[in-house]
């Protein structure tokens, strides 16, 4: 069985839909493969009731609990390894990690991130896109390397900027291109290895 863990730090959407998709294509049968556990670095993380409500093994790992990030990310790849993953989903996961965790899992972790890439990497996407006068925005499905944001495009959407767009709404609608492409990036993964 190909183990997919999924890292969330809230609401887990990117990751419900891959749950979602997962049972809809049956993945199980098709790629041999079931997302195993959903990892946290937050308890209250909404996204761990929807895994719980769907059978799917959760753990906690409190990063304020560490004296250091590298501390923090030997103890998350232990509790990762646990369930022997042939992929690793950032699913909004927010926490920086050590080039030693990335290294780990290299070739085996992929990223979402909300911009069209390689523009706007790090944090505010949607505003920075709005104040460029950008006439497109989107994601972006990417392999994690070291460099943060940056490492091989596995998949995009784009959506367009409309006149009168905070963030907000263009966050909405860029979340709803997450949802297909980050199932679509996982299953092109499966399929492959
Ligand atoms: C998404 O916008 C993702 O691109 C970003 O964090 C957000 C996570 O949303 N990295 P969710 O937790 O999947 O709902």
């Amino acid at each position: 069985m190909k183990n997919i863990v999924i890292l969330i730090s809230g609401s887990g959407s990117n990751m419900a839909a891959i749950v979602k998709a997962a049972k809809q294509q049956d993945w199980e049968r098709r790629y041999g493969a079931r997302v195993a556990a959903v990892v946290s670095n937050k308890a209250d993380a909404q996204g761990l009731v929807f895994a719980q409500d769907h059978g799917i093994a959760t753990e906690v790992l409190n990063h304020k609990q560490f004296d250091s990030r590298e501390a923090f990310d030997a103890q998350l790849a232990q509790v990762v390894d646990r369930y022997t993953p042939t992929l690793v989903v950032l699913a909004g996961f927010m926490r920086i990690l050590t080039p030693g965790f990335v290294q780990h899992f290299e070739g085996r972790m992929v990223n979402i991130h909300p911009s069209l890439l390689p523009a706007f990497t790090g944090l505010h996407t949607h505003q920075r896109a709005i104040d460029a006068g950008c006439k497109f925005a989107g994601c972006t499905v990417h392999g994690v390397t070291a460099e943060l944001d940056v490492g091989p495009i596995l998949d995009q959407a784009a959506v367009p900027v409309l006149p009168g767009d905070t963030a907000d709404t263009l966050a909405a609608r860029v979340l709803t291109q997450e949802h297909v492409i980050y199932p679509r990036a996982v299953a092109a993964f499966l399929q492959k290895h």
